[in-house]
């Protein structure tokens, strides 16, 4: 078969013919449609992803959109390499597929799953988010905020703040339903989220370092009932690996700090919530610009620039 195969950490994978996979006991052969080039695949394919165990060659792709020999349309997620999605056909552990109904097509939830997936562990799973209640994302200009924006929506969020960088981006997470955004750029950016958020409920976290420790400190300053309780799931870590907490932040509010991601959340946690979201996703619309680029063209979709908000997606 064709795949993209990893053969270094510091360059992009290359199209190439490798050998079919033999499905083991309980794997089913998926031939692949669709698979998202999400920053999880990236770090996987650096050998920088907190999973990774440094082995090549690997083929890249965490999950994909596929069918089974018997004709079935299936999504499938948290591949381990070398094993990967971006390949013509992959094994997969037959309980780790999700049958997909019509609605959306293949390049549409191979874009959306995954940033869906982990705004809905964070805002349903992890803070169990309650309708009335209200939701500061941070980072909310990249697919998995917005994707957050709109899931805390369908949830019943009474009030949505954004916060994310890039002015353009911000504008579009507003008409996507935030009813305030601040921009993390703004030299006011501690008084600004004061004001929109001192009260929020939840905080879904895609940014993590700086940032991060400038929210903490400017929601957890402003809150009017201090023992109110403030769920804060830290997703992504874009802007930073770490943050210093202040120990008298977790006394002088109640403050509550998680994280959801592979690992902190099991494989049957993960199908759980591909499940929800395949039936979902085609009512809740996702906000997300797709790029479909012909799997041959891996190399070039790997340097690529792409903007905030776009998911290229490869095709086999
Ligand atoms: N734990 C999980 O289950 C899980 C699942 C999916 C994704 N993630 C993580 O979530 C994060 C976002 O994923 P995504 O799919 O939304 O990626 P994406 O579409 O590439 O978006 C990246 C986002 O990060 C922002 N960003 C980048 N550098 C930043 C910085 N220095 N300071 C502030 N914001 C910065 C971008 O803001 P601009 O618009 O300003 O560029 C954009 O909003 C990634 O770290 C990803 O690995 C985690």
């Amino acid at each position: 078969m064709h795949a993209a195969l990893v053969t270094s950490f510091d360059r992009p994978p290359q199209y190439t013919e490798v050998p079919d996979p033999e499905p083991g006991p309980d794997e089913v052969l998926v031939h692949v449609l669709a698979a998202g080039l999400h920053p999880r695949v990236r770090s996987g394919a650096a050998g920088t992803h907190y999973t990774s165990d440094g082995a090549l060659p690997l083929v890249p792709g965490f999950d994909g959109v596929g069918r089974t020999e018997d004709g079935r349309r299936v999504f499938f997620a948290g591949l381990h390499a070398p094993r990967g999605s971006m390949a013509e056909l992959v094994a997969v552990p037959a309980g780790r597929l999700v049958e997909l109904p019509p609605g959306l097509d293949d390049v549409t939830i191979a874009a959306a799953m995954n940033p869906a997936m982990s705004a809905w562990l964070a805002l349903r799973h992890r803070a169990d988010l309650q309708p009335g209640e209200s939701v500061l994302v941070l980072g909310a200009t990249g697919n998995a905020g917005r994707l957050a924006v709109q899931l805390a929506r369908h949830l019943g969020a009474r009030r949505i703040v954004g916060a994310g960088r890039d002015a353009t981006s911000l504008e579009v997470v507003h008409r996507l339903g935030a009813d305030a955004i601040v921009p993390l750029t703004a030299d006011d950016v501690a008084e600004r989220l004061a004001r929109e958020a001192a009260d929020v409920d939840v905080v879904v976290d895609y940014v993590w370092g700086a940032p991060t420790e400038q929210a903490l400190a400017a929601v957890t300053g402003a809150r009017s009932d201090p023992a109110h309780l403030l769920r804060w799931v830290h997703v992504g870590a874009t802007a930073g690996p770490t943050i210093t907490l202040p120990a008298a932040t977790l006394r002088k509010t109640n403050v509550q700090v998680s994280g959801s991601g592979q690992g902190s959340v099991s494989p049957e946690g993960m199908v759980g919530a591909i499940t929800e979201l395949a039936t979902l996703l085609p009512q809740v619309r996702p906000a997300v610009d797709v790029v479909a680029v012909p799997l041959r063209e891996v190399a070039a979709a790997w340097e690529a620039r792409t903007a905030s908000g776009t998911r290229v997606v490869l095709v086999p």
